[in-house]
């Protein structure tokens, strides 16, 4: 069976841009099925570091081609800008290796400007998004009001679909008290958008089947994390889309026969940007010490936004809860190298709420909020393991961190990275 999904275990930027490029390598088609340009995947070659938002990370291997799936919602300005710095630093892009879904969703202005007054509006409430427009392009979509990238093909009926949006948004930014929005500037971007990108749009399920049918390899990119599903994760602190394991098949129309690995990315630590609860987030010295200075491209820093991100231990609850939620039936740890050095790893195992411990995260935010980690202490390492490429090069502690994690989650930990380049990886 040749479809392999590849999903975020914590809350986002976990690697998965890294690891899907090294999936990539032996796959056919890489489709990214969820979300849109609020995710950013990294992926560095040759010391060179490219970030990517909306077309998927396989599009670094020539013999890749690249889906935007339906269940993505597109904003097809970012879209044009993305694709002309990869031309610019040489990566071919042509509608032979990068198709557009007709069914994707398109964000417009509109939805940008909607996303940062809902923002506003809830105030200390505010759950921190990436400010693209991913919440309402999604509301649109569901609301049965979207615009999908098909509709680029009719430039006349796509114009007045833009303006129609745009009045819509309009009415609701100025009934609370916000400027309205140029509907008719919008239109005229939009359409010139279109005309560069329509020759990409084409039925993308149908695609995939078809190259299913023929034994090609497909690998389903996803993005954020497992704890901002809409459905899964910590809600309302979530993105609007479906990260899961199950969003890869309605995002992509495959079926569920057609998929035999499942590849969970977990980094060796926590990080969290955007509010909600992290009940293994630290402060002060140790918090810095994770996230780093921001000196080094790697460090905790939004690809997105720039906005540092929250640290704090592996949490182990929530590993297990990802493993089950999307069937991993294998781990890929991230980022162990930056462990290095720490005298004391510690690992949540457990929540204490309200006197009891569980072992799941509570479904509700009021117990969510309540809930404390119980730890368990690890004894770190001193050597730096950015060399190392079997785990017989791996200090004892990293490799016992390595298993305890694995014991804690029930799943085997297959491969391990000790940097962000393409061969820093340590096959368990
Ligand atoms: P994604 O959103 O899940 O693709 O992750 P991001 O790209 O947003 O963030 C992960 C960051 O960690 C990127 O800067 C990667 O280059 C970097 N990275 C990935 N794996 C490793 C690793 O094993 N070690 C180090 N030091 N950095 C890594
Ligand atoms: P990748 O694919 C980390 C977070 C935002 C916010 C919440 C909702 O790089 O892992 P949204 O803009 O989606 O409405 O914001 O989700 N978020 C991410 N955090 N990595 C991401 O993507 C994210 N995409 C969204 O910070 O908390
Ligand atoms: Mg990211």
């Amino acid at each position: 069976m040749p479809a392999t999904i590849l999903v975020g275990a914590q809350w986002g930027d976990e690697g998965k841009g890294r690891v899907a490029d090294w999936l990539a390598a032996e796959a056919d088609v890489v489709a990214r099925y969820a979300g849109g340009d609020n995710a950013g995947h990294t992926v560095v070659v040759s010391g060179q570091v490219v970030k990517l938002h909306l077309v998927p990370s396989g599009i670094l291997h020539e013999h890749v081609v690249c889906v935007l799936g339906n269940g993505m919602v597109v904003n097809p300005v970012n879209l044009l800008k993305e694709i002309d710095g990869l031309k610019a630093i040489g990566v071919e892009i042509s509608p032979e290796r990068l198709m557009i879904s007709s069914r994707a969703h398109l964000i417009t202005p509109a939805h940008i400007a909607l996303d940062s007054a809902s923002e506003q509006a809830r105030g200390s409430q505010a759950i921190g998004t990436t400010l693209r427009g991913i919440g309402p392009a999604y509301l649109d979509k569901t609301g049965r009001q979207g615009i999908r990238a098909g509709e680029m093909r009719d430039p006349e009926g796509f114009a007045d679909s833009i303006e129609r949006m745009m009045e819509r948004a309009n009415a609701a930014l100025v009934r609370d008290g916000h400027a309205p929005l140029d509907a008719k500037s919008a239109a005229v971007q939009y359409l010139d958008a279109a005309a560069l990108l329509q020759p990409y749009v084409r039925d993308s399920a149908q695609y995939l089947n078809e190259r299913l049918r023929d034994g090609a390899r497909v690998l389903c990119e996803g993005a954020q994390g497992t704890l901002l599903d809409v459905d899964h994760g910590d809600y309302p602190f979530v993105t609007s889309s479906s990260p899961t394991a199950g969003g890869a098949l309605t995002g992509l129309g495959i079926g569920p026969g057609a998929v035999d690995r499942v590849v969970g990315v977990a980094k060796a630590f926590s990080t969290r940007v955007g509010s909600g609860p992290m009940p293994t987030e630290l402060e002060g010295e140790l918090a810095s010490r994770l996230r780093g200075t921001g000196e080094n491209f790697w460090d905790e820093f939004g690809t997105t936004t720039g906005r540092p991100r929250r640290c704090g231990w592996l949490d182990a609850v929530v590993l297990r809860y990802a493993a089950q939620i999307n069937g991993f039936t294998e781990l890929f740890l991230t980022k162990l190298d930056v462990l290095s050095g720490l005298p004391e790893l510690k690992i949540a195992v457990a929540y204490r709420i309200d006197g009891r411990e569980v072992d799941y995260p509570p479904s509700t935010m009021a117990e969510l909020a309540r809930a404390e980690a119980v730890y368990e202490s690890v004894t770190g390492w001193v050597q730096d393991v950015t060399g190392a490429r079997h785990l017989a090069d791996l200090p004892n502690n990293a490799i016992a961190y390595i298993q305890r994690i694995s014991e804690l989650v029930g799943v085997r930990i297959r491969t391990v990275s000790v940097g962000p380049e393409r061969g820093q990886l340590v096959f368990v």
